[in-house]
C-alpha cells in the first residue's frame, strides 16, 4: 500500500510490519520523478485535524485521535462504550491525586499496564484509536485549581518520577519497535488555572522567571520527553506573552533541541480549540491565517478541532506555510500510528490478540483497590483507628455526609464507566458484625436543622462522616475561591463529634484546612481519600478496618484557610516575594502549612535510620564537584549521572505489618537562594514491614537531584554543605558537603522572545 499524502508519502507494504521503516525523500533520488511525489497532489488539510476524515482516495480511513484514559479507559470523543455486555466497562482507578499519595512507581507502572491493556482491547474491536491524551502532568501549586485531582501533586521530582513509570505502562516495554498506545503529557506548560474570578484560562498570561520555570514547571515534561512519550499537548494559556501553542521557544527550542525529542513519530496536539484562543483572545497574529500558521511552524503538529482545516489552506496559498512545513507535521502524526502498528496485519502485532477477557479481569479490579488503599492517608488517629469489629457482635456504624454513599463522585474527572462503584455505605454493610446505617446528607443547619441527622448519630456506636465536593466545585473550568470548610459543616460535625462517641471524618476530593478538627479531641480520627475509583469504598473500609495499614503520605501542602487571600492565583511565583505579598508555595517555599506534604500517620511506629559507606579518605563525606563531573563525561546527560546510593534502614517497632514509604528531601545552605530550602530528592515505598522486621530501600542520588537551578535557569552544582533529610517530620540525616568550583550541569536554553 502507498498511502501519499500531500507530497509525503509513506510506503507501506500491507501485513509487513512497519518496523525500521525509511521515509521516502521525495526531494532527491529517484521517487523524485515519481507520481506519488507529485507537489500538486491536493493538500490533506484534514489529516491535520483530531477528527480526520482520512483520505478516501488512498484508502487512508478516518481517524479520531481523541480518546482520554486518566484513571482508565475514558468516555471521550474516541471511546464508545457499549450500551450493555462486552466493552460495557473499563477498570476506573482512583484519581492521580490520590495515586500519587501512594509514592509507588512500581504501582504505577502497573496501573498504567492495565490501561493500556484495556485500550488495546477497546481498539480491536473498533471501539476507540490508539492515541490518548492522558496524563496531565501540570504540578499542582495552588490549591483552588480546578484540575488539580488529574495530577499526582505539586512536588516535581515526584511528578517526574511519576510520570516516567505511568508513560512506561502506557506505552508499553516489551517491543521497544511497537508502542502500545501512545501517550501525550500535558498541558505545556505553565497552565494553572481554569477560571477565577473571571481569569479565563483560553487568555491567561502565566510570567514566570527563567529559573522557576525550569526548576518548578518542567521537570514533569522534561521526564517526559527523556521517557520517549510519544506526544505533547500545547496549553490554552501564554507563557510570558506567547500563546504556548505557537512558541517555538518552547516547542522547538526546550522541547525537541534542548530535550532531544526528536524522533519522527512524536508529535505535538494542540489542547481544544487552543488554536481559535491563539488568534482571539491572545491576538497574536492580525489574521486567522497567519495565527494558524504560527502555530504549525512552531511546531503543533495536530489540531484539537478544526482550525487548521479552516484556515490552513489559505495560510498555503498565502504563501505563510510550505509543503515541508505540511509534510513534517504530516509524517510526525502518521510516523505515530505506524509505530502503532496501525497499518500491520494482527499476526505481526502483539496487541492485535487482546480482547474481551482482559477488560476488568480479577487482577486488574484487584489493582484498583490496591490503588486507593494504597494512597489513603491518615493525618489524625487518637487510638480509634483501626475499628475493631467481633464477626458475631453488632456494631451500629452511622454514615453522614455527601459522599457517604458516593458511586460516581468517587472517580472524579475524565472518567469511565466503572463495572461497580462501591459506595462507603455499599463496603460497610458488607463487614460482618456491622449494622451499616446510612444517615443521608447532613442537612443545613439554617433552614432545616439537623435532628434526623442527629438521632440517627445517637443511635450509633461509630459515626463516619464522609464529606466529599460536588461535581461543580471542584472541576475543570473552574477554581475554588475557598479552601475551608463551611461554617454549617463545622457547626454540623461538631455536634456529632460532641456526642461522646467515636467520631471519623473521612474527608475525600481535594485538600481543606482541617485546623477546627485537627485540634479538637471530639474528633478521633482524620482520613483523607481523594477520589478513589471504583473500589473507593472497600479500600476505604479496609483501611478504617486495619485489613490493610494506612502509608500514603500527603503529595500537596494543606493550606491555611487564609492562603485564598494571600496569594491571587494569576501569581505563578514560588518564592516569597515581600513586595507582591506572596507568601511562597508549595512546601518548598512555604512552611506555615496545617498539614505538610509528605505527611502521613500509621497503625505502627517506624524508626528510620541512613547509613552510607564512606569510601577510604573519604570520612567527611567531602566530595569534590571536579571529581565527580569528571567521571560521569561519558553520560549524554550529565545530570542523570549517579551520585551515591543512600540506604536508609526502617524498622518496624510497634505490632502492625504495614507499608512505609520513604521519601529522601535535600536541604543546606548553597546555590542561588537567600535562605535554607529542602525539595524532594528520591522516595521508595517499601511493603508489608512486619513487626519487629528492618527493611532497606536504597534512594539514589544523581548529580541532578544536587544540581539548584540560578536565575538564568541553568542547573549548577554548587559548593557547600548538604543534608539529607529522611521523612515527615525528619527522622534521619546524612550530612555532605561538596568543594570546589561550581559546574553547570544543564544549560537552559534561553528564551529570545521568538
Ligand atoms: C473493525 O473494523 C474493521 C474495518 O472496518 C473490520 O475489518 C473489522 O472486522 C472490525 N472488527 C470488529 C471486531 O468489529
Ligand atoms: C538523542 O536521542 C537519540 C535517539 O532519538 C539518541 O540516539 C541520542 O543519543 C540522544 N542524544 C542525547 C544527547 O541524549
Ligand atoms: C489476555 O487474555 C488472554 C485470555 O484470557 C490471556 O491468555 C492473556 O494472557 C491476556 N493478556 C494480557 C496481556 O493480559
Ligand atoms: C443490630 O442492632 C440493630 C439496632 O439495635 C438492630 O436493629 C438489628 O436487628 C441488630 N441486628 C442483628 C443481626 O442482631
Ligand atoms: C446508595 O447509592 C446507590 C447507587 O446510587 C443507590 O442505588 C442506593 O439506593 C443508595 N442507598 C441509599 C440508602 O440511599
Ligand atoms: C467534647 O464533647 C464534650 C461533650 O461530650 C464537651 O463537653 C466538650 O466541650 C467537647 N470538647 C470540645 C473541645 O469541643
Ligand atoms: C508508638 O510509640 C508510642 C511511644 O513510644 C506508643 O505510645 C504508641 O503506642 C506506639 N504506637 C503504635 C501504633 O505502636
Ligand atoms: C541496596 O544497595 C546495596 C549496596 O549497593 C545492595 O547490596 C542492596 O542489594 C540494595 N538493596 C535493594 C533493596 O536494592
Ligand atoms: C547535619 O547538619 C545539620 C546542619 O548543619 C546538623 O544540625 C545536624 O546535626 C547534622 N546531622 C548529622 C547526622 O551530622
Amino acid at each position: 500500500m502507498a498511502l501519499v499524502l500531500g507530497s509525503a508519502i509513506l510506503l507501506l507494504s500491507s501485513g509487513v510490519s512497519a518496523v525500521g521503516h525509511i521515509f521516502p525523500d521525495c526531494r532527491a533520488g529517484p521517487l523524485a520523478t515519481n507520481d506519488v511525489c507529485n507537489k500538486g497532489l491536493t493538500k490533506n488539510f484534514g489529516l491535520l485535524v483530531s477528527t480526520s476524515p482520512g483520505v478516501e482516495r488512498l484508502q487512508l480511513p478516518s481517524y479520531e485521535w481523541w480518546q482520554e484514559a486518566l484513571h482508565g479507559v475514558a468516555t471521550s470523543v474516541g471511546v464508545s462504550f457499549a450500551d450493555t455486555g462486552d466493552f460495557s466497562y473499563a477498570t476506573s482507578f482512583p484519581q492521580p491525586i490520590l495515586m500519587g499519595a501512594a509514592f509507588d512507581d512500581e504501582l504505577i507502572e502497573a496501573v498504567a499496564t492495565v490501561v493500556s491493556t484495556e485500550a488495546r482491547a477497546f481498539n480491536n474491536f473498533n471501539r476507540s484509536g490508539l492515541d490518548y491524551w492522558t496524563p496531565n502532568i501540570n504540578a499542582y501549586k495552588d490549591p483552588r485549581w480546578g484540575r488539580g485531582q488529574e495530577t499526582p501533586g505539586e512536588d516535581p521530582y515526584h511528578l517526574s518520577s511519576y510520570v516516567t513509570a505511568l508513560v512506561k505502562g502506557l506505552q508499553g516495554g516489551e517491543d521497544p519497535d511497537i508502542l502500545k498506545v501512545v501517550a501525550t503529557c500535558k498541558h505545556f506548560t505553565a497552565y494553572d488555572i481554569e477560571d477565577w474570578l473571571g481569569n479565563e484560562r483560553y487568555e491567561f498570561d502565566a510570567k514566570v522567571s527563567p529559573q522557576e520555570l525550569a526548576e518548578y514547571y518542567m521537570p514533569p515534561f522534561e521526564a517526559c520527553a527523556r521517557s520517549n512519550v510519544g506526544s505533547f499537548m500545547c496549553s490554552y494559556n501564554a507563557l510570558n506573552g506567547v500563546p504556548t501553542c505557537s512558541s517555538s521557544y518552547l516547542l522547538q527550542d526546550i522541547l525537541r533541541d534542548h530535550w532531544n525529542w526528536t524522533r519522527d513519530y512524536q508529535y505535538v496536539v494542540s489542547d481544544c480549540d487552543a488554536l481559535q484562543n491563539v488568534y482571539k483572545p491572545h491576538n497574536w497574529r492580525d489574521t486567522r491565517e497567519a495565527s494558524a500558521a504560527s502555530s504549525l511552524l512552531a511546531g503543533t503538529d495536530l489540531d484539537c478541532g478544526f482550525y487548521y482545516q479552516l484556515h490552513l489552506p489559505t495560510a498555503y496559498e498565502q504563501g505563510l506555510i510550505d509543503d515541508d512545513t505540511l509534510d513534517l507535521a504530516i509524517t510526525r502524526l502518521y510516523g505515530a500510528l505506524i509505530k502503532l502498528g496501525y497499518f500491520d496485519a494482527a499476526e505481526t502485532n502483539p496487541y492485535r490478540s487482546l480482547g474481551f477477557s482482559n477488560v476488568s479481569t480479577p487482577y486488574a479490579e484487584d489493582l484498583a483497590r490496591k490503588a486507593a488503599e494504597e494512597g489513603i492517608v491518615l493525618i489524625k488517629n487518637d487510638g480509634t483507628l483501626p475499628l475493631q469489629f467481633p464477626p458475631d457482635g453488632n456494631v451500629t456504624v452511622t454514615l453522614i455526609g455527601d459522599w457517604a454513599n458516593a458511586t460516581k463522585d468517587m472517580q472524579g474527572n475524565y472518567e469511565g464507566i466503572a463495572k461497580y462503584l462501591h459506595s462507603p455505605y455499599y463496603a460497610a454493610s458488607q463487614i460482618p458484625g456491622v449494622n451499616a446505617v446510612y444517615a443521608g446528607l447532613p442537612g443545613d443547619p439554617t433552614t432545616d436543622g439537623y435532628p434526623r441527622v442527629l438521632e440517627a448519630a445517637s443511635a450509633a456506636d461509630i459515626i463516619l462522616y464522609i464529606d466529599g465536593p460536588t461535581v461543580a466545585s471542584e472541576a475543570e473550568s473552574k477554581d475554588r475561591t475557598l479552601i475551608r470548610w463551611s461554617g454549617e459543616k463545622i457547626d454540623i460535625m461538631t455536634q456529632l463529634a460532641d456526642l461522646g462517641k467515636p467520631f471519623i471524618l473521612i474527608q475525600m476530593g481535594g485538600q481543606r484546612d482541617d485546623a477546627p478538627f485537627l485540634d479538637d479531641p471530639n474528633v478521633s480520627a482524620i482520613m483523607w481519600g481523594g477520589y478513589p475509583g471504583q473500589a473507593g469504598g472497600d479500600a476505604i473500609m479496609n483501611i478504617l478496618t486495619g485489613k490493610v495499614a494506612p502509608a500514603g503520605r500527603l503529595p500537596v501542602t494543606q493550606y491555611p484557610a487564609h492562603y485564598v487571600d494571600d496569594v491571587p492565583m494569576t501569581d505563578m511565583g514560588l518564592r516569597p516575594n515581600e513586595e507582591t505579598g506572596n507568601p511562597g508555595r508549595t512546601y518548598i517555599w512555604y512552611d506555615q502549612a496545617t498539614v505538610p506534604f509528605g505527611f502521613g500517620l500509621h497503625y505502627t511506629n517506624f524508626s528510620a535510620s541512613v547509613a552510607v559507606e564512606e569510601s577510604g579518605d573519604n570520612d567527611c563525606s567531602c566530595y569534590n564537584i571536579a571529581d565527580l563531573t569528571a567521571a560521569c563525561s561519558a553520560t549524554p546527560q550529565i545530570s542523570q549521572c549517579p551520585f551515591q546510593t543512600v540506604p536508609v534502614t526502617v524498622s518496624n517497632t510497634g505490632a502492625t505489618t504495614s507499608d512505609f514509604v520513604v521519601l529522601g528531601f535535600l536541604a543546606g545552605e548553597h546555590g542561588p537562594e537567600p535562605y535554607p530550602i529542602k525539595r524532594l530528592v528520591s522516595y521508595r515505598r517499601l511493603h508489608d514491614i512486619t513487626a519487629d522486621e528492618d527493611q532497606t530501600a536504597n534512594l539514589t542520588l544523581t548529580l541532578g537531584s544536587l544540581g539548584r537551578r540560578d536565575e538564568g535557569g541553568n542547573s549548577v552544582l554548587y559548593p557547600g554543605k548538604y543534608s539529607l533529610l529522611v521523612d515527615v517530620p525528619t527522622q534521619a540525616t546524612w550530612n555532605f558537603t561538596l568543594e570546589g568550583e561550581p559546574f553547570v550541569l544543564d544549560e537552559w536554553p534561553q528564551d529570545t522572545g521568538a
